[in-house]
């Protein structure tokens, strides 16, 4: 179930980090430069998300499709990936903050896969605060993951077919043990959801702000949880019955 709104702070808020092509084209720069200052912008969220008491954030870091970008990008993402982990993982066990990842990360070159592996054994314990990147992610290639391995837990008869609910689906998704999104943000302008978290996020708010990533900030990441206070969460309620459900 999603968690409740009563403290006003999201308790998960996922982001879709767009913009940084834009922002480096903007300034004659190389897109790569761009990701570089996303990079920062990361670190400056991470921080301020914890600072405002939000215990789960998760970045959209890679996407299934981003493969599929000029060989000099997508090795230059893989090589600032290897660099932040390396780079965060002091301060992630300062802050006591958990690494998670959602996504096919077998498929990631094996530098990173190591780094992601030292990072996640080395922050494991850390149960406050967690950052998960969603790395080589697609929802739809999650569903499709999730209903391979509900087929093979009924033929080997830990699950039952009659028993393909979606809460016992939603076990098999890689997302399991992290609570839904309460809040969606994306920058740069663009609303839609590119295959992100499609199931997860089905009773999200939403929020667009057409700062890029790169510029994005702790305040613009207030403006966005002001903007989501002013929404009335009712999962398919009335807002009658959500009054007297909250009395
Ligand atoms: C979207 O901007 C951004 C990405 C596809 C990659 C996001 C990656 C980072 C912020 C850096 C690496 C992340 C971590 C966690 C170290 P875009 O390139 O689509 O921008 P555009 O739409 O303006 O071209």
């Amino acid at each position: 179930m999603p968690s409740e709104n009563s403290a006003q702070i999201p308790q998960h808020i996922a982001i879709i980090m767009d913009g940084n092509g834009r922002w480096a084209k903007q300034r004659g720069l190389p897109r790569l430069e761009g990701h570089r200052r996303g990079v920062e912008t990361v670190r400056t969220v991470v921080d301020a998300a914890r600072e405002l008491g939000i215990r789960y954030i998760t970045l959209y870091a890679f996407s299934v499709e981003n493969w599929k970008r000029p060989t000099e990008e997508v090795s230059g993402l893989m090589g600032l990936l290897d660099y932040f982990l390396k780079r965060e993982l002091n301060n992630l066990i300062k802050n006591k903050v958990r690494l998670l990842t959602i996504g096919r990360t077998d498929q990631l070159p094996a530098n990173v896969q190591r780094e992601l592996n030292r990072v996640k054994e080395a922050t494991k314990e850390f149960t406050e605060w967690t950052l998960v990147l969603a790395l080589n992610y697609g929802a739809r290639t999650e569903v499709a993951d999730a209903a391979k391995a509900y087929a093979a837990a009924v033929q080997a008869g830990t699950e039952k077919l009659d028993d393909a609910s979606w809460e016992n689906f939603a076990r098999y998704l890689y997302t399991a043990d992290i609570p839904e999104p309460d809040l969606l943000v994306r920058t740069s302008g663009e609303q839609r959801m590119s295959n992100f978290l499609l199931m997860q996020c089905a009773y999200s708010e939403m929020v667009f702000t057409p700062v890029l990533w790169p510029d994005f900030g702790k305040d613009d990441l207030q403006a966005a949880i002001d903007e989501y206070n002013k929404r009335e969460r009712r999962y398919g309620l009335t807002t009658e019955q959500l009054k007297s459900v909250s009395k």
